[in-house]
């Protein structure tokens, strides 16, 4: 891996952008990675359409928290429909090294959890659920590893 995209995802790793809670969120999801327990929970304010606020929580690898970061960082003030148009080539152009496919799962594990927090969104715009998902806290530290 080059150095310099290393020390861009480290730092985002170690200083990751928009990690946090929105109080009442419009869209929320806690996604997590079956193979290895990690999470990230995703929450959008959403205005006239577009992503107005973003922030999120989590814990996990590298290059699943880095690549949280770098897309809450894209997603701020794009329409929703721009956002639900995000593809996995996408999230890893932002990352820019090279993922191995053992590790894409990590990678994805942000746009996997984006997606379903506007899927839910659709699904109380619809009246389906009454759970708007009251905020939970996650555990806000990350772990070392990757
Ligand atoms: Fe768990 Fe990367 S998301 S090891």
């Amino acid at each position: 891996m080059d150095d310099l995209y290393r020390d861009y995802i480290l730092e985002h790793y170690r200083h990751p952008h928009n990690f946090g809670i929105i109080e009442a969120p419009d869209a929320r999801y806690e996604g997590a990675n079956p193979l290895c327990g990690d999470r990230i929970t995703m929450m959008l304010g959403i205005r006239d359409g577009v992503v107005a606020e973003v922030a999120f929580t989590g814990r996990g690898c590298a290059i699943s928290q880095a690549s949280a970061s770098l897309l809450t960082d894209e997603i701020k003030g794009k329409s929703v429909d721009e956002v639900a148009k995000l593809t996995a080539a996408d999230v890893l152009d932002l990352l820019g090294i090279e993922i191995s496919p053992a590790r894409l799962k990590c990678a994805l594990l942000s746009l996997d959890t984006v997606s379903h927090a506007l899927e839910e969104r659709g699904n109380l715009a619809a009246g389906a659920s009454a759970d708007a998902g009251a905020g939970t806290a996650m555990d806000a530290a990350t772990t070392a590893g990757a």
